[in-house]
């Protein structure tokens, strides 16, 4: 735990799904100052007051666009000390990757590159950065660990992922005392235990829980799986879900790490999943199961670039960071629902 200290700790993508979660924990396990850099591309201010119901703090936010260099150059100026980044902030829609490369590559990578150039210039040497298990493409054998060969991206946006950890990889070669830990994250799901906080995108969800839980709040449409004939024990794809507070928590520890220089090489590499594979169908019955609500859903065909099945090997993010992820399935549900029953109570 941090000792009492005056440095800042910046989020980038503060007002995010899983930027607001670290920020809560953030704010309960340490004293850091936290400063949020989010521009709402794909969220609301209104987070800011749920993290404040949550923790009783205020949240400062520099609504700026991290892929404007001179303006984050000029907001950053003024900050007390700031030691360390964790950049969440970055467009993540497989499907809309698809359909706007140019988008994907731009935002994505001249964000990270220009927050670079800001540690450079602001002497910030501690770096996290938000991966993903995309990065591993259509693996052969499970589950994966953090030496698995990526295999081609599926997407653009996992696309996106590979080349920044290549660059944070290479950056920190050319940079010695720069130290970085990149977290791929595999499903994150469910929401704060209190169920004020949780998953909010400002357009209809792709991803599953989101979709199960308006679905079952009368919002959107039944939900379709998207394939029944995969070679799986049900049919259905197999993901790795973990819950976004036990994420939010990796985060906290993977800055103490490195902070306290605990680190084995300057640049560190953890899976977050909880090594648990889950089909789509389990999700739905974990989620009927324990929120008792009756969810319609049909089955569809395969969905494009889906992976079949995937997840971690998590023993390294336990050994090095000393966490382990305290939600099972039936958590990630209950506070899924919780959250989407506080954001619009079923008619
Ligand atoms: C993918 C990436 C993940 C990335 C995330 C960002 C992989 C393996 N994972 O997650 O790293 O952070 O996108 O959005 O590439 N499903 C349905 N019906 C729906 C929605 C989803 O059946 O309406 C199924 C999907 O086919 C999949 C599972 O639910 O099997 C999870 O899908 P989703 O929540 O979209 O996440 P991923 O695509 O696994």
């Amino acid at each position: 735990m941090a000792t009492k200290n005056t440095s800042t700790i910046i989020v980038t993508g503060g007002a995010g799904y899983i930027g607001s979660h670290t920020i809560i924990e953030l704010l309960q396990q340490t004293d850091y100052e936290v400063l949020s850099i989010d521009n709402f591309s794909n969220s609301t201010p209104a987070t800011f007051d749920r993290i404040e119901s949550i923790t009783g703090k205020q949240i400062k936010n520099l609504n700026v666009d991290l892929c404007n260099y001179e303006a984050l150059e000029h907001a950053l100026e003024k900050v007390k000390n700031p030691m360390g980044i964790i950049h969440f902030a970055a467009f993540k829609s497989v499907g809309d990757s698809v359909n706007m490369p140019l988008t994907y590559y731009h935002n994505n990578l001249e964000s990270l590159i220009n927050l670079l150039k800001i540690s450079e210039k602001y002497a910030i040497k501690n770096f996290i950065f938000s991966s993903s298990c995309s990065v591993y493409g259509n693996v052969e054998s499970l589950p994966v660990t953090e030496d698995t060969p990526f295999a081609k991206a599926e997407s653009p946006y996992a696309h996106t992922k590979q080349i920044g950890e290549d660059i944070l990889i290479n950056y920190v070669k050319s940079n010695p005392t720069f130290k970085t830990v990149l977290l791929r994250y595999f499903n994150p799901v469910g929401a704060h235990n209190s169920g004020l906080n949780g998953e909010l995108s400002k357009d209809k969800p792709n991803n599953l829980v989101p979709f199960i839980t308006q679905s079952a709040a009368g919002i959107l449409p039944p939900l379709t799986v998207f394939g029944d004939d995969y070679d799986t024990r049900d049919g259905s794809c197999i993901r790795d879900y973990i819950h976004v507070s036990d994420i939010a928590d990796a985060h906290v520890k993977a800055m103490e790490y490195i902070v306290n220089n605990k680190q084995k090489n300057n640049t560190s590499i953890f899976n977050l999943g909880t090594g648990n594979g889950v089909t789509v169908f389990e999700v739905i019955k974990a989620f009927e199961k324990v929120t008792e609500q009756t969810l319609n859903y049909k089955v569809g065909a395969r969905r494009p670039g889906d992976v079949i099945k995937i997840y971690a090997n998590n023993n390294l993010a336990k050994q090095e960071l000393q966490w382990e992820p305290k939600n099972g399935l039936d958590e990630m549900m209950l506070s899924a629902w919780k959250w989407q029953v506080n954001i619009s109570p079923k008619k």
